[in-house]
């Protein structure tokens, strides 16, 4: 899979995602001869820049960022086609422009007239630079070639949103011209739900109602939201991460067989177990919000969330969620599934863990069994990717004993191959116009749906509770799995 004559345009070009993640990204995808020798980058930003100045930026972002060594040659090549273009969305003239790059480029790169446009920039934009680039001729693809717009998320911050900005995009580009980016789909772990689920026999007898206690979806993070106040401020949590990576794994792990593993297959069942889900009535005892207060990470005294730059100090912003959800279908009916994610907690770690139901019986006499849990598939996203099995196994000893015990496969171990970064990925996946890894706007709406009446519940209900930075979250959060009998694991 290696991409062919092709070019990358970036809006945003001097934000954070730019730096830390695109630009390292096709550089590394160069560096394991993924591109074609005359791809193409382009930079479009409200900068004072000449190409090798822009050449420069993306040069300290891979020095800084890149995954794979840096090597000279490679670098020299992606250079020759890096152009900047400055100027700001409004204005006509960089965007005519942008099309005089886009036309050289073509002729002495042989990048064919095959760009995607990459709008690393936030929401209230979009409808600006889609209109742009269709105004001056950029959205329609030449004969014989394509266009493709990738958009970041957020998508809206509601479903109302959502819809309109999908209106303004697909006034311009069809459908499979748009790839949405959910840089979690990129991630190999994620990719390998699906392996694991329909490459296998043995879990899928038992991945429903009838050996499923419960699911947990854990997305913990250790950092507080860094430069970030600008964006997370009145966003939060949930709709930061639940309404889309969270909601992703989710119907990874829920979803039907899909006919075949591409993209409208993959859509079909997604949808579909995404419209079963069923949000709790009494959103009061099954969701619970919170926001980091000042404590100790990793040896350092760090502030709280209402003391962060740029934070209104009254913000209601939640940097902690926790919800139950259900899905109303024959497989999953009576199962809850717990989402949780937060900022400042104890460790950064990202899992999926199928919690089954106790054996129905045991013979064995009640002080042998004791200490034994529930036997748990747990789907190790990250940092430590891999997969654990939990069960019960005698102690070696005079007595019959039982005590948890976890088989673990750890990517490390059992590849020698690397993981490619997620955006790496997405970024080679646009090229190639493979669209299995993004979601579509259905999906995209349909998250909105069930996150939608709980983001108003909590704003018409008092203010998310403080919690310890370095902790594992609001008590509440711990009150609301021991309600149902449950608690949380601790990974
Ligand atoms: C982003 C969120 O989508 O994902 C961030 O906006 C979050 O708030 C990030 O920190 C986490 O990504 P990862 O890949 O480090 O788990």
């Amino acid at each position: 899979r290696i991409a062919g004559p092709s070019g990358l345009v970036i809006f945003g070009v001097t934000g954070d995602l730019s730096r830390k993640k695109l630009m390292p990204a096709v550089y590394d995808l160069a560096n394991r001869g993924l591109l074609p020798p005359g791809f193409s980058l382009v930079g479009f930003a409200r900068r004072d820049w000449a190409d090798q100045d822009f050449a420069q930026v993306v040069h300290d972002a891979v020095r800084e960022h890149a995954r794979t060594p840096f090597r000279e040659e490679v670098w020299q090549q992606l250079a020759e086609g890096m152009r900047f273009v400055p100027g700001d969305f409004d204005d006509d003239t960089a965007f005519k422009q942008l099309r005089e790059a886009v036309e050289e480029l073509n002729a002495s790169r042989g990048t064919g007239g095959n760009f995607a446009f990459y709008l690393s920039v936030p929401p209230r934009f979009f409808p600006k630079v889609v209109r742009q680039l269709k105004k001056h001729g950029l959205a329609d693809p030449p004969e014989g070639s394509w266009r493709r717009a990738v958009i970041e998320k957020p998508f809206g911050h509601d479903l109302k949103s959502a819809e309109e900005l999908n209106k303004v995009v697909h006034e311009v580009f069809e459908p499979d011209q748009v790839f949405r980016i959910d840089h979690y789909l990129g991630k190999e772990t994620v990719q390998n739900i699906l392996a694991l689920r329909f490459a296998n026999q043995m879990y899928e007898p038992v991945w429903n109602r009838s050996y499923v206690d419960h699911v947990q979806i854990t997305m913990a993070e250790d950092i507080g939201i860094g430069g970030r106040a600008g964006y997370y401020d009145g966003i939060g949590a949930a709709r930061d991460v639940i309404q889309n990576h969270l909601l992703q794994l989710m119907a990874l792990t829920t979803m039907e067989e899909p006919i075949a593993f591409d993209a409208e297959s993959l859509l079909t069942e997604k949808l579909k177990v995404l419209r079963s889900v069923r949000v709790p009535d009494d959103l009061g005892a099954h969701t619970v919000r919170g926001q980091y207060a000042a404590g100790w990470q990793g040896g350092e005294e760090v502030v709280g969330y209402l003391q962060e730059d740029g934070i209104d100090p009254k913000s209601k912003t939640d940097t902690y969620a926790a919800i139950k959800l259900e899905i109303d279908n024959r497989r999953w009916a009576g199962v809850p599934f717990y989402l949780r994610t937060g900022k400042r907690l104890g460790r950064r770690v990202t899992e999926i863990a199928v919690v089954f139901q106790r054996a129905p019986h045991s013979p064995f006499d009640h002080t042998a069994t004791e200490e034994l849990g529930q036997n748990a598939v747990v789907i190790r996203v990250q940092p430590d990717e891999g997969m654990t099995v939990r069960f019960g196994s005698k102690v070696p000893g005079t007595s019959m004993e039982i005590r948890d015990v976890s088989m673990d496969f750890a990517y490390g171990e059992s590849f020698t191959e690397s993981s490619p970064e997620a955006y790496e990925r997405l970024i080679l996946d646009v090229l190639l116009g493979d669209a299995n890894l993004f979601p579509r706007t259905e999906e995209v709406e349909e998250s909105w749906k069930i996150l939608d009446p709980i983001e108003e519940y909590w704003a018409a209900h008092g203010r998310p509770a403080q919690y310890a930075s370095g902790g594992w979250g609001p008590e509440a959060a711990d009150e609301m799995l021991a309600r149902d009998g449950r608690s949380w694991r601790r990974p």
